[in-house]
């Protein structure tokens, strides 16, 4: 376990108490077959089950009874076929006082503890499963078809849920700027392999090489590509072309699970053209604004707006766009260059709880997720607060799609400069992005050592200075 016992003890206590009454259930998750079930993609172990419970192992499944804080770890032991092909796994019941639970039972327990509280009308509180298998075990439990899984998942739960797991604590954080060194290990190299000729592929392997030596996995699957437009943007077989600007998006997860993510784009041939250091600097001022203005009781979505505030009124000296800066922002033009939100919570899941639904995640009662068009992918909005961790990830892109679709429907005319954009239609995008924790006062960049990012930097250390 990545903690001590009493860590989860006291997690599962504090959610006891939030919950009240009822029966919790986290189910663990399952292996997962790629093409036959004996052969499977990399095992993750469902990050809130190991916030409360700690254990990594498959096909497990917690139960914690709020009212009498009765506790069981459920699951089946491992028998002598399966102890050829694995080696020895240990017992449910040593796993369960590992984790300080005092009672363990195979997995076929599970449905009568949960009848006990089903078959009376007593609340069962589960959170919303994101894996069929998971939907499927939940339907058995609850007789509900499995797609209703999500929907009838415990409000209360997930909000406790997300109350805890949103604040990191120092040994989280630590956890984190683990996962942190190897991330800046993965984009340096990056960066030193970076050259015409080299494939998108290549860079990815090695980044995704670097954090399998140091034992950790990527936090999501890395993005290595001239296209920085395409946000998800897969690494191609492409040799890099000199001209053009390389965006990578990559961080590492530790061993325990708490993730890294940034995100730095460079010049291929190792030097920024002019107009290439014009569009870097703006996204770089944007980030920076960020570092300067996070902290505790600021709204995200305030933050998020300024940010597009200072991109169009800089975006307006080079012509891309033009007219009044808050009508603009208001109107929503801004979203022809930065479609996508400033930032998200990152910790055990690189955008964190994200499978507990962003409205719980990152909205309340004040602020409420909005419907325009690139201010509705911001995945938190709320006023930030001590302790937690988040993105500032800034970009401007030159979408080609899109640039025709707003062309040809005279989008924004007011405040876009078609004209101009179009020069910039075989730009690519650039994104910045580094993770900050909240502090008392402000906001500290998290990482003992910085990536390079400021545009001179990128070249000297491109260039081995
Ligand atoms: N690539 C995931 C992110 O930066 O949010
Ligand atoms: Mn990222
Ligand atoms: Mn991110």
């Amino acid at each position: 376990m990545l903690f001590d016992r009493q860590t989860y003890i006291k997690r599962r206590q504090t959610l006891r108490e939030k919950i009240g009454n009822g029966l919790i259930i986290f189910i663990g998750n399952n292996n997962s077959p790629c093409n036959y079930p004996a052969n499977g993609y990399t095992f993750r172990q469902d990050s809130s089950f190991l916030y409360f419970f700690g254990q990594h192992r498959e096909g497990l499944a917690g139960v914690i009874e709020a009212d009498t804080g009765k506790e069981w770890l459920l699951g089946d032991d491992i028998d002598i076929e399966d102890i050829i092909w694995t080696g020895f796994v240990p017992s449910v019941s040593e796993l369960a006082s590992e984790s300080g639970v005092q009672n363990s039972a195979p997995m076929s327990e599970l449905k009568k503890l949960v009848d006990k509280y089903h078959s009376k009308g007593k609340p069962v509180h589960f959170l919303p499963p994101y894996r069929y298998d998971t939907m499927i075990q939940i339907a058995d439990l609850l007789d509900m078809h499995p797609l209703l899984t999500r929907k009838n998942a415990s409000v209360r739960l997930i909000r406790a849920v997300v109350d805890m797991r949103s604040v990191k604590s120092p040994a989280e954080i630590e956890e984190i700027e683990r996962a942190m060194a190897i991330g800046y290990k993965m984009h340096t190299a990056a960066m030193k392999a970076c050259k015409p000729g080299v494939t998108e592929k290549y860079i990815g392997g090695l980044i995704d090489g670097i954090a399998a030596s140091y034992g950790c996995k990527t936090s999501f699957n890395s993005i290595v590509t001239m296209h920085g437009e395409i946000f998800h943007g897969d690494p191609s077989l492409k040799p890099l072309e000199d001209g053009r600007l390389l965006l990578c998006d990559a961080g590492a997860e530790t061993v325990g699970n708490y993730c890294s993510d940034n995100t730095r784009t460079m010049p291929v041939n190792g030097r920024f053209s002019p107009r290439q250091r014009d569009i870097y600097s703006i996204v770089e001022a944007c980030h920076d604004l960020v570092i300067e203005k996070a902290r505790p009781g600021v709204k995200w979505l305030d933050m998020h707006l300024d940010v597009c505030r200072l991109m169009t009124d800089r975006l307006k000296e080079l012509d891309l766009m033009k007219g009044d800066t808050e009508e603009a922002v208001q109107a929503g033009a801004h979203a022809m260059f930065l479609q996508h939100g400033l930032g998200h919570m990152m910790g055990m899941d690189v955008h964190d709880m994200e499978n507990l639904g962003q409205v719980f995640v990152g909205f309340d009662d004040e602020v409420r997720p909005s419907e325009q068009f690139g201010t509705n992918c911001l995945r938190c909005g709320r006023r930030i607060q001590p302790g937690w961790i988040l993105t500032d990830e800034p970009g401007i892109y030159f979408i080609p799609a899109l640039i025709d679709k707003w062309k040809s429907e005279g989008m924004h005319r007011e405040f876009l400069n078609y004209d101009k954009i179009e020069e910039y239609r075989d730009f690519g995008g650039i994104r910045i992005e580094d993770d900050i924790l909240i502090t008392e006062k402000g906001c500290r960049v998290l990482g003992e050592q910085t990536i390079p990012y400021h545009p001179d930097d990128v070249e000297a250390f491109m260039a081995g200075e």
